[in-house]
C-alpha cells in the first residue's frame, strides 16, 4: 500500500472561478489531477487530500466534486478542509454525504490498514507576517483541534505506530519559520506531515519541505507539485 497526498485541488463549477485564469500551471488542471492520478495511484492505496477541494458553495455542489475524486484510484480518500471549502459546514454532516471510501478528518483521528492517520485544517499562526489579530481566535480554536486529533491519534496506537497528520494550513510562516503549530507536533510521534495552502513562488522557496526536526514533511499544493500526487509512505 502506498499513501499519497494532493492538495489545493481547486475544482469548480462556476464561471468566475475559472482556475485557467491564475496562470500557465492552472490551465487544465482539473484534467492533469486526474490523469497524473491514475498514472500514479493504485487500488490499493490511500490518498490524503490536503483541503481547497472545490470552489463550490454548497455541499450538494460540492458532493459532485467529492465524487469525481472518489472516483479516481484509490481504496480511501482521507480530507480536511481548506480555508476556501465553504460548503464544509461540519465533519460530521459532510461524512454522512461522503461516497464509501471517503473520510473527512476535522480534529480527528482514524486508523486504516494497520496506520493513524489525523487530520484538521490549521490556520494562520500570529507569528505570521499575514496574520492580524481577527487570525487569533481561530489560531486558537485551530490549535485545540490539532491537539485533540493527535491526542487521538495517540489512542489508535499512535506511539507504536507514527502518526500521519493532514493539514491544509502549513505549520511554517510565508517566511518558512516554525509556527506553535509546529511546537504543538513535535511533542507527538509525527512521522510523516503534509501540507498545502501556499501557492507563491517565494512561499515554495521559503518553506521546510523534508526531513524536519525527524518529521518527512510534504508541501502537497497542486501547482507545486504539478498536479501529481506525491507519494508520502510506503
Ligand atoms: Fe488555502
Amino acid at each position: 500500500m502506498n499513501l499519497w497526498a494532493i492538495s489545493d485541488l481547486h475544482f469548480s463549477n462556476r464561471a468566475d472561478r475559472n482556475m485557467n485564469a491564475y496562470g500557465e500551471i492552472w490551465v487544465d488542471h482539473e484534467e492533469k489531477i486526474k490523469a497524473r492520478w491514475k498514472e500514479a495511484v493504485r487500488p490499493a492505496d490511500i490518498v490524503m487530500i490536503g483541503g481547497d477541494l472545490s470552489w463550490a458553495t454548497s455541499l450538494e455542489k460540492a458532493v459532485v466534486h467529492l465524487r469525481q475524486f472518489n472516483e479516481l484510484p484509490g481504496r480511501y480518500k482521507l480530507l480536511v478542509k481548506g480555508n476556501h471549502d465553504h460548503w464544509w459546514k461540519g465533519r460530521e454532516k459532510l461524512q454522512a454525504a461522503l461516497p464509501k471510501g471517503m473520510w473527512a478528518l476535522q480534529g480527528t483521528a482514524m486508523e486504516l490498514e494497520g496506520q493513524v492517520f489525523s487530520g484538521t485544517r490549521g490556520w494562520l499562526a500570529p507569528n505570521d507576517p499575514c496574520s492580524d489579530p481577527l487570525d487569533q481566535k481561530t489560531f486558537e480554536k485551530e490549535m485545540g483541534l490539532l491537539k485533540a486529533a493527535l491526542d487521538q491519534s495517540m489512542e489508535l496506537g499512535g506511539e507504536q505506530k507514527g502518526i500521519h497528520l493532514l493539514l491544509h494550513f502549513p505549520p511554517f510562516t510565508t517566511h518558512g519559520q516554525k509556527t506553535p503549530f509546529w511546537e504543538l507536533i513535535c511533542r507527538y510521534p509525527v512521522k510523516t506531515c503534509s501540507y498545502g495552502h501556499f501557492h507563491m513562488r517565494q512561499e515554495w522557496e521559503l518553506i521546510p519541505k523534508g526531513m524536519v526536526d525527524g518529521v518527512h514533511c510534504y508541501l502537497t499544493a497542486s501547482d507545486y507539485i504539478e498536479h501529481r500526487p506525491q507519494l508520502v509512505a510506503q
